[in-house]
């Protein structure tokens, strides 16, 4: 390449990360993800390596981020806020650890110690504290110079405001990161993209009153300038940390050699989806200060430390149809069927549109290009799609008016609580009427709340339902076993397996008979507490002769909508001829014998770990039919802890410590005088 070539394609990159880092640091607003912006910059880095002649003011090794927005005072950070390189994968960290070896000249066999911390998508602030008072509190700006936002600090709560630990340094400016709760994020009325943009809009408001609004936390994690400070390392800064007063990362570790720092990396990475806050890699930090020190920096980043970051979860792909799927409760569900890609490690074929509103918001439509998220276990969704990519003659996604299943209209209702027109289209079709909806009833209807039918899975119940073999509940019970026998991948075995199973199943208690019917709006909960109102099957099944629904009202916990829905299950002929004929093949327990005076009388429990064929709401109830109570934490008033597989381990040792009865689940149904 010419180098008047390599000094354009140079200045491209250059213009675009100017303009990632506007957004980004002026707007809050990034317009790419971390990835493509680490790409990016690691092209910019590498060209600089390979070619000495090109060079900017916008490099990123020189400068880290954008000036900081002319609302707030600036003051200089005494000690700069640096950024840190990243790691894409093993080979990223051996080189690190390389380099690191190599720059202090240690050898292979003295081992390195890291402290390995989730890297949370937040905002990083630095709070001066001076003779234990928090004073000042600025945000990074451009790493050199940030805004005084101290007031807008001051109103979160994880911030001590004032530490009088006799080791707290005289002076010491402690950094870490301001974030927002993903549930409390769903929960705001504002509109923010994500988390991270709650969190960085709500701090840059003018009034301190405005940023109360919004709970914000506060995680620490370094320090900059500091006076008097007496650890000597990472870990044990931590501690400290947290005995001053400071909220720390739970999930925070110090660990030696890279396989170590791999298993940490995937282990967190696996539970990124279940964590009420976004992270988006693992920063490892030399653990030793006096080796920190040694290290120093290079251009803005330290050289003893490193993101280790995960893999984006978007992609670009194309929207080749929308399908409607219909649920239990017959809302209509649009999924977009897009060609299959492959999102941070996992092939995607489908993404989830939510409902009409969300189509029409978006202008979804077949053909469209669209960037597709997928964050966790949670099912993909598309974030945005590409109107200047859209085809002259692409028409604009009409929702259907009737039910692709059963052809009934659709309607959307009215919600008395919320006062508004629900977002959701439903069939408008009762019960069994329409085939979609009585297959997923079935499959609530075996579903682990419910019947918990061993073997009996969704697959069993599409399959079932297509060779007519069940239609309605009552037909589960009525099986034509000897030609089941005969379908391709069943046996005499298997189907003896599925025989047994059923039959172990027809003696069940009211309140889940009352859940498995999915009468819509009524849960567990509702259930339990219909059960104990009712107290027999015929009471409950006489509802529908007396006619005396408004008394259900006097339930505490049950309202108007399920007394609706209630009256419109058993207004509907269907449902009354399911109850009659669930009747004459089931035992359905009475709430009342559960007595007072169980095997598990006095006795409190708690369950930790996924125990084995038994769900947790299963156990709770086997718990309370024998007198038996659940509590929802370890403490003194616990009797038994349930260990299943992979417990927690927390509440093991604690349980220990505190000798309560730590017990597995064959203990625990011996107890009851049960083997499985
Ligand atoms: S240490 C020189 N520790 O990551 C050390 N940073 O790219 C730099 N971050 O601006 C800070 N969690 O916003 C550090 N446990 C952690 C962190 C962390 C998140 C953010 C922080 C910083 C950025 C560096």
């Amino acid at each position: 390449m010419k180098k008047s070539e390599i000094q354009k394609k140079y200045n491209k990159k250059i213009k675009l990360i100017k303009k990632y880092n506007y957004y980004y640091y002026n707007k809050s607003n990034p317009i790419v993800d971390d990835q493509a912006y680490d790409i990016l910059k690691r092209e910019i880095l590498q060209l600089e390596i390979d070619y000495n002649f090109l060079k900017s003011r916008n490099s990123p090794l020189i400068a880290i981020g954008y000036k900081p927005s002319k609302n707030f005072e600036k003051f200089s950070h005494k000690v700069p806020m640096l950024s840190l390189g990243n790691a894409f994968s093993e080979k990223d960290l051996v080189n690190f650890e390389k380099k690191i070896r190599n720059y202090l000249s240690i050898k292979n066999n003295f081992e390195i110690y890291y402290s390995a911390e989730p890297k949370i998508d937040g905002i990083s602030a630095s709070l001066t504290f001076k003779k234990g008072e928090f004073y000042k509190g600025l945000s990074r700006g451009d790493g050199k110079e940030g805004e005084d936002i101290t007031e807008n600090l001051k109103t979160i709560k994880d911030i001590p405001k004032k530490i009088s630990n006799k080791d707290f340094p005289e002076e010491i400016d402690i950094r870490g990161e301001v974030f927002i709760k993903n549930s409390d994020f769903k929960s705001l009325n504002e509109k923010f993209a994500n988390p991270r943009n709650a969190a960085s809009g709500s701090l840059r408001q003018k009034n301190p009153e405005e940023t109360k609004k919004i709970p914000l936390k506060f995680i620490a994690y370094t320090f900059g300038y500091e006076k008097g400070l007496k650890v000597y390392n990472q870990s044990d800064f931590l501690k400290k940390l947290s005995e001053w007063g400071f909220k720390t990362n739970p999930l925070n570790k110090l660990t030696t050699e890279i396989k170590n720092l791999m298993e940490n990396y995937n282990e967190i990475e696996k539970k990124r989806a279940n964590l009420d806050f976004d992270i988006d890699g693992i920063v490892y930090k030399v653990n030793d200060f006096a080796m920190q020190r040694r290290l120093g920096n290079v251009a803005n980043a330290p050289r003893w430390a490193i993101a280790h970051k995960f893999s984006s979860n978007k992609a670009v792909s194309k929207i080749l149809d929308i399908e409607i799927q219909i649920g239990r409760t017959g809302a209509l569900t649009p999924v977009a069927k897009i060609k299959p890609i492959n999102i941070g490690g996992v092939i995607v074929s489908n993404a989830t549109l939510h409902n009409e509103d969300e189509i029409n918001r978006k202008d979804i439509r077949v053909g469209d290009t669209a960037v597709i998220e997928r964050a966790g276990d949670v099912i993909p969704h598309i974030l945005a799609v590409d109107k200047k990519k859209r085809l002259k003659n692409s028409k604009k996604y009409i929702f259907p008016k009737n039910c692709p299943s059963c052809g009934s209209e659709t309607i959307k209702e009215f919600n008395i609580i919320t006062k508004k027109v629900d977002a959701v289209r439903r069939c408008s079709s009762e019960g069994y009427y329409c085939d979609k909806i009585s297959i997923e009833k079935l499959k609530h209807f075996v579903s682990k709340e419910a019947f918990n039918i061993d073997g009996f899975g969704k697959k069993i119940v599409e399959n079932f339902w297509k060779l007519k073999l069940i239609k309605y509940p009552q037909d589960i019970f009525n099986l034509d076993f000897l030609k089941i026998e005969t379908l391709d991948g069943w046996g005499k075995l298997s189907v003896q397996n599925l025989k047994y199973s059923i039959d172990q199943k027809k003696n069940i208690s009211l309140e889940r008979f009352i859940y498995s019917l999915g009468i819509r709006h009524i849960g567990l909960e509702n259930a339990k507490l219909l059960s104990k109102h009712f107290v027999s099957f015929s009471e409950f099944k006489n509802l529908s002769k007396q006619f005396n629904y408004e008394d259900l009202i006097n339930i505490d916990g049950i309202g108007e909508t399920q007394v609706n829905s209630i009256k419109s299950f058993f207004s509907n002929e269907v449902n009354k001829r399911i109850l009659n004929e669930l009747e004459k093949v089931l035992l359905i327990k009475d709430a009342n014998l559960i007595s007072n005076d169980g095997l598990l009388k006095n006795k409190t429990f708690l369950v930790t770990g996924k125990l084995n064929g038994i769900s947790r709401a299963e156990i709770k109830s086997l718990i309370e039919e024998n007198s038996g109570k659940t509590i929802s934490s370890v403490s003194k008033k616990l009797n038994f802890l349930i260990i299943g597989e992979k417990p927690t381990k927390k509440k093991v040792d604690y349980a220990k410590q505190l000798e309560i009865k730590v017990i597995d689940q064959a203990k625990f149904l011996k107890m009851l005088n049960k083997t499985s």
